[in-house]
């Protein structure tokens, strides 16, 4: 399962161009899966804490869950070309996999995800936005919630 130099090339030029900015991308990224999928939301055991009214943007943790995702997808790019596989540490990567079986998380919520997250850089960088980059964001991601998933199936 190569991931290409070239490919490496394009989610690195891309995340360098959103890095300043990768907060409020990233909060842009994870207001989209509520708009595609609204019922993620009671999955997110601090949004329902704060209640079904409370605005999803006074979420710190919600932010820093978009942050982090969006890193580890980018992150991912970059090990997947250096040697062919998701390096995640592997007490995180079982962590990971606990905690998403314990939310609840699903097949089709990575699918969410992996559109909200393309739709979110394709409007972050659209003059950079090509089929290739898509194609490059898709693999990293993909890759890396296979590794989840694969976890998931251990924890459950
Ligand atoms: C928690 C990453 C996909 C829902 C977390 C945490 C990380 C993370 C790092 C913090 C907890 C821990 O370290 O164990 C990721 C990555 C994803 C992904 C890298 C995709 C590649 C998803 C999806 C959903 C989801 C598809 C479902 C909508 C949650 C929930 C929590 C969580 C509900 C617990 C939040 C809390 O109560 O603090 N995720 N996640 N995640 N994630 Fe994800």
């Amino acid at each position: 399962m190569g991931f290409s130099e070239a490919q490496e090339e394009l989610v690195l030029r891309s995340w360098k161009a959103m890095k300043p900015d990768s907060e409020s991308i990233a909060l842009k990224f994870f207001l989209r899966i509520f708009e595609i999928a609204p019922a993620a939301k009671p999955m997110f055991p601090f949004l329902r804490e704060a209640g079904e009214d409370a605005p999803l943007e006074s979420h710190p943790k919600l932010k820093a869950h978009a942050v982090t995702v969006f890193v580890m997808a980018c992150e991912s790019a970059t090990q997947l070309r250096k040697t062919g596989d998701v390096k995640v540490r592997e007490a995180t990567l079982r962590r990971l996999g606990a905690t998403h079986v314990k939310a609840g998380v699903a097949d089709a919520h990575f699918e969410v995800v992996k559109t909200a997250l393309l739709d979110t850089i394709e409007g972050a960088v659209p003059e950079m936005w090509t089929p290739e980059m898509k194609g490059a964001w898709e693999e990293a991601y993909d890759q890396l919630a296979a590794a989840i998933k694969e976890e998931m199936k251990i924890a459950a």
